[in-house]
């Protein structure tokens, strides 16, 4: 039985391991640290919140005194460490916080563990400090560039991938300064249940749903290496029980598609899926698609985002060969799961995209999330 201290596990891809290591281990303790941030919601925990096992508190992984007092209270003894600020586009407009919670907030964590873990005489028989990290971190491929592997030099481009090339660091140097157990993953784009909809797909498949422009950045010819979210939750259940201390490994989905072709899938998927269910006129009576038009008229080129990398690639033979990770959806498959689930959960993104949601927390939670 392993005690998981999952730091971020009220985001996306949080929230996603959550519900599938509680499903998966079921003899695990699963403590949820989240500062419930715009991105953090407690709605996307709202199945697990009877499990015995589940824990979920309101926290900064910036507050050191709470974080230490957490691990050693609870008997931690496995951190997988999600919580960050994880938009390219706010670290564009407001990188401070980027700092904070990615660089800083790291920090703390590595600090808390270290104290509990290396210098404490109630420390657990063994531990593990996962650090989930991005394939940003490796900087912008040409077209015909390799793959990143895992020994591609860093040469981070926005705030946001310097802040988590920053926290990469850090963590390798508290395993060779002090010796803390530690593993990173540098996972490419995801998608799925519970994915905020500011990124890219869950955007363009609400605002579609909506009659509200599609917005393309640049030219639409950017690529992204796309893998649905439980395959990246497997491959960091895989790193947990197979990987070796102070390696990293790449997760992707070998999925490489240009932004614009990404988008135009969606339209053809929405038109499709309204063709099929005409219960979808009826409730989303501003799209193209429920009067006859095409989603794709919606399709509007915008100013390109400041230093926008071109490509990303994940080489994931590393982790293939050594974990036996392999992606179990295609792109089309996890993209029509993702469809599916966001025409299921409307009421979810509406709460989240108008913060209502902070109101069902306070009526579920009484105000109290401790
Ligand atoms: P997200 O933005 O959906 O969720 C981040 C979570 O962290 C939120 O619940 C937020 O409330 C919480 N948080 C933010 N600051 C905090 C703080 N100071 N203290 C405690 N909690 C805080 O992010 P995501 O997309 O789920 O990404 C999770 C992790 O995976 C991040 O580290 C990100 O860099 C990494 N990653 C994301 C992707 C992707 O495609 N989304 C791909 C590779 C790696
Ligand atoms: O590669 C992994 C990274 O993927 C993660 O580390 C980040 O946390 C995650 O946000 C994601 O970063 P991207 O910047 O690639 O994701 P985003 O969904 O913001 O954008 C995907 C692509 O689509 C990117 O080339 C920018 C473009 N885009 C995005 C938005 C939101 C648009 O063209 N229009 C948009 O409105």
């Amino acid at each position: 039985m392993a005690n998981l201290l999952v730091t971020g596990g009220a985001g996306f891809i949080g929230a996603n391991f959550v519900h599938y290591w509680l499903k998966e281990h079921p003899h695990d303790r699963v403590v949820v640290l989240d500062a419930l941030t715009y991105a953090g919601n407690l709605a996307s925990l709202e199945s697990v919140s009877g499990n015995d096992a589940y824990r979920f508190v309101k926290g900064d992984i910036l507050d050191k005194e709470l974080t230490t007092s957490l691990i050693a209270e609870e008997g931690i003894d496995t951190i997988v460490h999600f919580a960050a600020e994880s938009h390219v586009d706010r670290s564009i407009s407001g990188p401070s916080a980027f700092v904070d919670t990615n660089v800083v907030g790291t920090h703390n964590l590595l600090q808390a563990a270290k104290a509990c873990w290396l210098d404490s005489d109630d420390a657990p028989s063994t531990h593990r400090f996962h650090h989930v990290s991005t394939d940003e971190v490796f900087g912008s491929l040409k077209k015909d560039d390799p793959a990143f592997s895992e020994t591609t030099p860093y040469a981070p481009n926005s705030p946001y991938s310097a802040s988590k090339a920053a926290s990469d660091h850090l963590v390798r140097s508290y395993l060779h300064t002090f010796g803390l157990q530690v593993t990173t993953s540098n996972c490419s784009n995801n998608y799925g249940p519970y994915q905020f909809p500011e990124k890219l797909i869950p955007l363009m498949i609400v605002n579609s749903l909506e009659g509200k422009p599609l917005p393309v950045y640049g030219d639409g010819s950017n690529i992204r290496d796309w893998l649905y979210v439980e395959d990246h939750v497997r491959g960091i259940e895989l790193v947990l029980q197979k990987g070796r201390i102070g390696e990293t490994y790449n997760i992707g989905g070998n999925e490489e598609r240009a932004n614009i072709d990404i988008v135009k899938t969606i339209c053809a998927m929405i038109d499709e899926a309204f063709a099929e269910q005409p219960d979808l006129v009826e409730r989303f009576p501003g799209a193209p698609a429920a009067n006859g038009a095409s989603t794709e008229s919606l399709v509007t080129f915008v100013t390109d985002r400041p230093g926008h990398d071109w490509r990303y690639a994940i080489d994931a033979t590393k982790s293939e060969t050594e974990l036996g990770f392999s992606p179990s959806q295609t792109f089309e498959s996890g993209m029509q799961a993702t469809l599916e689930w966001m025409l299921g959960n409307e009421a979810w993104w509406r709460a989240v995209m108008d913060g209502s949601y902070r109101e069902w927390v306070a009526t579920h939670y009484g105000g109290n999330t401790e």
